[in-house]
């Protein structure tokens, strides 16, 4: 296995990341410096920063629902509570697939596996997340939904074609294939709708369903599958 993809698996970091700490000088393979991002490695011994890796560990994914006030990010400069913290059980280093704001609920995957996060992430394979907003503003007009389908002008560009659909008069169901930051709250805004509460129900194929706030699950050997095809579609 190439020592990149040897650190992604490893929890390191994703495998792109991963090179750069390998080209930064940071890693050594049996006690030699190795910049070669490339280089095969078997059971040599590997160390980034003078301390040992061990080897690839089992990718594990698990769907969370993050509870509100919870930060995704993996720690927090303001010891505000992190969705890392709330997987019990598991010493391995995990991350966050994504973001969602402290202020949303909802699906949150999180992974020992760089690879998979960045394939589930990469804006080219396009990984659908589907969005139920509550606004206010008033009862939802046709034109509202018109345009949040067909696109809106932000402050970084234009969005992309999305699904939106009401389920009552001030919840809007809606479904991206991009995810930049605060979207959901800055389109739902721009067609006079402030979001007062967001939740996030589906990650590609899957869903959050009846898991309570902060409680969590490992994804199954096919719901890894299915994401795993839908990103390479
Ligand atoms: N869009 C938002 O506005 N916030 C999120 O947390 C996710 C999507």
């Amino acid at each position: 296995m190439r020592l990149a993809k040897y650190l992604a698996r490893a929890g390191v970091a994703s495998r792109r990341a991963a090179a750069e700490i390998v080209r930064a000088g940071r890693v050594r393979v049996d006690g030699q410096i190795e910049r070669d991002p490339a280089r095969e490695i078997d059971a040599q011994r590997v160390e980034l920063d003078g301390s040992v890796i061990a080897g690839p560990e089992e990718p594990v994914v698990y769907a969370l629902n993050k509870p509100l006030g919870v930060v995704s990010t993996a720690r927090d400069s303001h010891g505000r509570r992190t969705v890392v913290e709330l997987i019990e059980r598991d010493s391995r280093r995990l991350y966050p697939v994504g973001r969602l704001d402290a202020q949303t609920t909802g699906l949150i995957l999180l992974t020992n596996d760089g690879e998979l996060a960045n394939l589930l992430l990469h804006p080219r394979y396009e990984v659908s997340k589907t969005y139920r907003a509550t606004v206010g503003g008033g009862p939802v007009k046709r034109a509202a939904l018109v345009a949040l389908r067909e696109g809106i002008e932000l402050d970084d560009g234009r969005t992309a074609p999305a699904r939106a659909r009401l389920l009552a008069p001030q919840v809007i169901e809606i479904e991206l294939r991009e995810g930049r930051k605060r979207q959901v709250r800055r389109m739902c805004e721009a067609v006079g709708h402030p979001v007062s509460a967001l939740e996030r129900t589906r990650f590609g194929s899957l869903e959050l369903g009846d898991l309570a706030p902060g409680a969590y699950r490992r994804l199954t050997d096919d719901e890894l599958a299915a994401l795993r095809a839908q990103a390479r579609r």
